[in-house]
């Protein structure tokens, strides 16, 4: 049996209810399509966006030529381009992708172009500022942070309040430089509008500025951007405002969210239900649940869908879709979080790149289907011939 759920935003999906007269021709929940404004995802599948740091100056090089179109022959419904830079000091590292040149924007091109040619899944791209954690090292470097006078750049931040005690402090935005970054991310997403992206994803997760405005950790100020709640929400709000306003209304507009801090004093899940209403009222489509980045302090909880009881809690208090993420590999496990409604997608991150078919071998597990594309239809094994969708073989 199915029931149609239709979001405030005008989101809507077909959800399965679980039942003992469900005829057995239903397709698996995971597998089920949900329309965000005019996209339609074929499965409820995502690629979590993950840095390559592999871009030159913010571009794209044949890694992410390599990794994007790998992914999206993944049987995912929807891939998410890693984490992008809107301006150069954004930049987590100094070889992270930007959105922020028309060279940037050139070199994207091409490899959104090769996708589009041999993929059926939905792009989005995932924009983002690093703030104080901007001009580290790459993890396989040790991560650290990268000095003016070593070649990096000085981070900027709400506050000049260092992420690790013994680091130098971030130098504090000042009021009127905040317009000028609501622009980046503006400017950002009309780049991504003209390389045809079907969605963005605002990176508001992991420490990097948006959340740092969120978390009184990270958030010292005493102006209008620091202090209460509706204080700490300004900023990301007119980011999500701004952007909402330069995308088209027709393409989904999400945000990852850290939805706990997992340090006492710091944001919450309560915090991030009200921010998600918010959100919601603005026309965001999508609510993804990750948590955790801003303090090395945090104390996870950490095993397969530790963060799904967030997008459970989002979904059901602030009537958004969500994405559940994090420790999630077993398709069935997948396959329960949406049939429960906990959430309205599952994203995975590690798991899809090590098995980048993950999609394919989910709709085998569980009698789901998945579009692969013609070059690849025999590779289908026969005892799951059906999780290929469409798949005609001759020869003479
Ligand atoms: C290599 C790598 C790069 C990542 N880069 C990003 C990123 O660009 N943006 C983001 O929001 N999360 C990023 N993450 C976090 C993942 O998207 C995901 O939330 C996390 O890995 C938990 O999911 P998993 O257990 O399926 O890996 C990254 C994770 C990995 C492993």
């Amino acid at each position: 049996m199915t029931a149609r759920v239709t979001y405030p935003s005008g989101a809507a999906a077909t959800q399965a209810v679980p039942s003992a007269e469900m005829p057995e021709t239903m397709p698996p929940a995971l597998f089920q399509p949900i329309r965000l404004r005019s996209l339609e995802l074929a499965n409820r599948i995502v690629v979590s966006p993950m840095c390559q740091y592999s871009a030159v100056d913010g571009s794209a090089t044949d890694w992410h030529f390599i990794h994007l179109n790998t992914l999206a022959l993944s049987g995912a419904g929807l891939v998410l381009v890693e984490a992008t830079a809107v301006d150069p000091v954004g930049r987590i590292t100094p070889p992270c992708l930007g959105l922020y040149s028309d060279a940037n924007e050139r070199a994207l091109e091409r490899v959104v172009g090769a996708v589009r040619r041999y993929s059926s899944a939905a792009l989005g791209i995932q924009l983002g500022h690093a703030g104080r954690k901007a001009s580290s090292r790459e993890p396989w470097n040790g991560g650290s942070l990268i000095l003016p006078q070593d070649g990096g750049w000085q981070p900027v931040a709400p506050s000049a309040v260092p992420q690790a005690p013994d680091e130098p402090p971030p130098r504090a935005l000042a009021r009127d430089e905040l317009p000028g970054v609501v622009e980046a991310f503006a400017t950002a997403a009309r780049r991504a509008d003209r390389l045809g992206f079907d969605a963005i994803e605002l990176h508001g997760a992991h420490g990097y500025l948006m959340h740092e405005f969120l978390s009184p950790i990270a958030n010292r100020r005493d102006d209008e951007y620091g202090g209460s709640l509706e204080n700490r929400m300004r900023f990301p709000l007119e980011v999500f405002e701004a952007v909402r306003a330069a995308w088209p209304r027709e393409k989904p507009l999400g945000v990852r969210l850290s939805c706990s801090d997992w340090v006492d004093g710091g944001w919450d899940i309560e915090q991030t239900v009200v921010l998600a209403r918010a959100l919601a009222a603005r026309g965001c489509d999508w609510i993804d649940c990750s948590s955790g980045g801003v303090s090395p302090q945090q104390k996870i909880p950490l095993k397969p869908g530790y963060q799904v009881p967030f997008a459970e809690r989002i979904r059901r208090e602030a009537r958004i879709p969500t994405i559940a993420i994090g420790l999630i590999t077993d398709p069935h496990h997948a396959e329960e979080i949406v049939a429960s409604g906990s959430a309205d997608m599952v994203a995975l991150a590690r798991g899809m790149l090590y098995d980048p078919r993950w999609g394919w071998h989910a709709a085998a597990a569980l009698g789901g289907t998945v579009t692969a594309p013609k070059q690849y239809w025999r590779a289908v094994p026969r005892d799951v011939a059906q999780s290929f969708a469409g798949t005609r073989i001759g020869q003479r």
